[in-house]
């Protein structure tokens, strides 16, 4: 057991004796680490787990309780992944287009959508802030703000750096479109067509599309449903394939939901450091946790420069802006001339609306809030499905971000389920979408970024039945 999983067990058989009572706040994370011994961050990694098993939750700004009634909740998917740890070609992109392009109607419920509802956002607020910035700015901001972008921004995004302790300087900063662009760019600086790239099994379908469009190969490493890819898996597969880069994401992995522990963290950063690999972390989704603290970037452990760290305010504040960025560490050179060749520049205006926005300080309030209904709907969607599901199904406990990895029973085909769903207007994600070998074929992500309204219940109960 390791030292955090061990005081969580601890802090459970005091819920469950009762020596600790419902409604009770916990301990502050200094004073559970002075009085037990350990470092904050194991404290946190016991306080995310015992969340995650539905014994604790947190309170924005006041700290961490026992919750009121510990709720009988479906189990977990447990098993890390078993991949063949061989290099391969990508093909995914046929079978991930046809799912995309079935989903994208208001007539169909969303539930395989990788978008949290449009209406989360201050949309309105940030138009008054564009159409005042584009008024007012300065004509040659077209000229001296192409990339590596507007200073502005990138002085904001620096000091979103610092709140996780780690220096960044806007001129180490790439303003790009979308983290899309951002992950592309550090994939085409890194590797040429025939290198193979390591990636999470399961990992986000759009990166086995990139892979794909690059000519690269795949090698899937296999990943821990909660605690992120597997060190040692990464390491023997560095070894015997050489792999050009590793693409991984650290928090609240897309499909998975699993968050890596700090001192993994470090340990994969030391890790590419050790084999010169560079690391290209996806990290769109670190602003959404639900407990007490940020969780860290494995950037914040990066001396030497390998990782990579890409982010966007899509999934956070402005989808549709399509404003991400990179930085790149010892490759920050390389990327900005990627982006120029790539596309010259991001778009000037929208870049000059999130600087002000970002300047006024709302981005912090409206963050709380988003958090706070995202971890909401993640408990309404897990109850209906343990409600409408066939039982033996689990369900990822996410501690962040709006995903739900949903493992059927044994036997259960997600392709077949996603075509008799669609064909009752339900999108879903199902598993084979998120693996180069077609794994994962009794798994679907479910997207719980919308209302669980009862448009919502209707459909997981048709999924549900579907699946019986
Ligand atoms: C894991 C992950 N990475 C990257 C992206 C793309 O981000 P952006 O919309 O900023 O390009 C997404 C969007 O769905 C995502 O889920």
């Amino acid at each position: 057991m390791k030292r955090y999983e061990a005081l969580a067990a601890d802090i459970a058989a005091s819920i469950r004796s009762g020596l600790l009572k419902p409604g009770e706040r916990l301990p502050s994370v200094r004073r559970a680490s002075a009085s037990r011994h350990v470092s904050p961050a194991t404290v946190f990694e016991a306080y995310y787990l015992l969340e995650a098993q539905g014994l604790i939750h947190s309170r924005p700004r006041s700290g961490y309780y026992v919750a009121a009634q510990p709720r009988a909740l479906p189990l977990q998917p447990e098993a890390a992944s078993t991949p063949d740890s061989e290099a391969r070609p990508v093909e995914v992109s046929e079978m991930v287009f046809d799912i995309l392009r079935s989903a994208m109607s208001r007539d169909v419920v969303p539930l395989g959508s990788a978008f949290p509802s449009p209406l989360l956002f201050p949309l309105e607020r940030l138009g008054r802030v564009l159409a005042n910035s584009a008024t007012h700015m300065d004509p040659w901001s077209t000229v001296d703000e192409l990339t590596p972008g507007s200073l502005d921004l990138r002085r904001q995004i620096a000091l979103r750096y610092l709140l996780d302790g780690v220096r960044v300087s806007p001129d180490d900063i790439v303003v790009t479109n979308g983290a899309m662009e951002a992950l592309n760019l550090c994939l085409s600086a890194v590797c040429k067509p025939g290198d193979t790239v390591a990636v999470e099994s399961p990992c986000f379908y759009v990166c086995l599309q990139a892979l794909e469009q690059l000519g690269l190969r795949a090698i899937e490493v296999a990943t821990d449903p909660r605690e992120g890819i597997d060190l040692d898996a990464l390491e023997a597969a560095v070894v015997r394939h050489k792999p050009k880069a590793c693409w991984v994401m650290t928090n609240f992995q897309n499909p998975l939901g699993s968050a890596m522990p700090a001192d993994k963290k470090r340990a994969l950063v030391a890790l590419a450091a050790r084999h010169q690999l560079p690391l290209i972390e996806d990290d769109v989704y670190n602003e959404l946790y639900f407990g007490a603290r940020r969780p860290v970037p494995s950037k914040s452990f990066d001396d030497d420069g390998w990782v990579l760290h890409c982010n966007s305010f899509s999934k956070t504040l402005a989808p549709g802006y399509r404003v991400g960025w990179v930085t790149a560490g010892r490759f920050g050179h390389q990327i900005a001339r990627q982006k120029l060749t790539a596309s010259l520049a991001t778009s000037i205006p929208v870049q000059l609306a999130l600087a002000r926005y970002l300047e006024r300080g709302s981005y912090e309030r409206h963050l709380r809030g988003l958090r706070a209904t995202l971890e909401a709907q993640r408990d309404a969607y897990t109850t209906a499905i343990a409600e409408h599901f066939p039982t033996g199904t689990r369900v990822s406990r996410p501690c962040g971000g709006y995903f739900l990895w949903v493992e059927l029973p044994p036997g259960c085909d997600s392709l077949a389920l996603w075509r008799h769903a669609m064909a009752a207007d339900i999108s879903l994600a199902p598993g084979p979408m998120f693996s180069a070998s077609g794994a994962f074929r009794n798994f679907v992500r479910i997207n719980a970024g919308h209302p669980c309204d009862a448009r919502t219940i209707a459909a997981l109960r048709t999924v549900g039945r579907l699946a019986r």
